[in-house]
């Protein structure tokens, strides 16, 4: 083993039993799978909660749920009253799960293409992108089709992280090690976290077991985070890919919440330093009346207002 992976190792060790990677609420629900989709439902008011906060109302609207996954939070924002809501997802497994467990009157889960969601031009008023905007592996595009099936004046909401989030290649079960991805090579870290998923101290979550309930005998096969899973974008990058697309855009930036970490709040406003310490990026993408498209063709872009941090 090399001395950065003894390094990571020995760190990993210590930090396991912490609360950095996983919070322990977070721990007790992947023990199962209706855990896990009872703590990702609950999680709905956080995403409802930023919404208001920007000014987004679902009542009466027609609101897709972008990258629902198992439809666990969709069915949530049916609860807030929208006319209808329609949940997306390119895994054809989840929304089979989906239909399933969460389909009735005014929710439609719809599998989805990468390149082309399966709705009608200006047939929505409001989008929700609830942690899946890292996952999209091209962002352009996929604003773009954002932008085709709003509304003139419809409104998407993104909550993201940027990829110097202290925890951004989601691997908190094996690596509770913040910036483990900034001060270590990828190939060093993912060695590391198969190590610690081999060590009789680790403890297997829901996600390490397969359908018969097996533990998966080798997770970290490859050297590399692949692009098509994790974008790797920063906050600069999410930034310029919005005040590039064809929408008005507000950004809010969300710092930690726990006390020790209060006094980072200030750093949010430091244009490379807030990349580490931001906790979430909330955007808010709005389709204008009118089109901006000539403007884009002349390579004028608009402004994306910083609207400072959000709680
Ligand atoms: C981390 S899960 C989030 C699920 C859900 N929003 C939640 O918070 O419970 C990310 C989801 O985004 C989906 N996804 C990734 N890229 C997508 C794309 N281009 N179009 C639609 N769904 C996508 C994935 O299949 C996955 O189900």
């Amino acid at each position: 083993m090399s001395l950065p992976e003894t390094i990571l190792f020995s760190l990993a060790k210590r930090l396991y039993q912490s609360e950095l990677g996983h919070s322990s609420e977070m721990k007790d629900a992947l023990q199962s799978e209706n855990a896990y989709a009872d703590f990702r439902s609950q999680q709905s008011q956080f995403v409802l909660n930023a919404a208001a906060a920007c000014g987004i109302r679902l009542k009466g609207k027609v609101v897709v749920d972008f990258g629902c996954f198992d439809g666990a939070i969709t069915s949530r924002y049916a609860d807030a009253e929208a006319t209808h809501v329609y949940g997306i997802d390119i895994d054809k497994d989840a929304i089979a799960k989906a239909r399933q467990h969460h389909s009735r009157d005014h929710i439609t889960f719809l599998e989805s293409d990468v390149k082309r969601m399966p709705l009608q031009d200006s047939s929505v008023d409001v989008i929700l992108c609830y942690d899946v905007f890292e996952h999209v592996a091209h962002p352009a595009d996929m604003l773009h089709e954002c932008y085709r099936i709003l509304r003139p004046g419809g409104q998407l909401l993104i909550g993201t992280w940027g990829w110097y989030h202290p925890f951004a290649p989601h691997l908190w079960s094996t690596m509770p090690v913040p910036w483990a991805h900034v001060f270590f090579s990828e190939r060093t870290l993912l060695r590391t976290c198969h190590r610690v998923y081999n060590s009789p101290w680790y403890q297997p979550n829901m996600h390490d077991l397969d359908s018969d309930g097996n533990r998966k005998p080798e997770k970290f096969k490859e050297e590399s985070i692949s692009t098509d899973y994790l974008n790797k974008y920063l906050i600069r990058d999410f930034e310029r890919v919005f005040r590039e697309s064809e929408f008005d855009c507000t950004l809010r930036l969300q710092p930690f919440g726990s006390r020790y970490a209060s006094w980072t709040k200030p750093l949010l406003r430091l244009p490379y330093i807030r990349e580490f310490f931001t906790a979430y990026l909330w955007a808010t993408l709005t389709r204008p009346e009118a089109d901006h498209s000539s403007r884009l063709s002349t390579g004028v872009h608009k402004a994306c207002a910083i609207a400072g941090t959000a709680e």
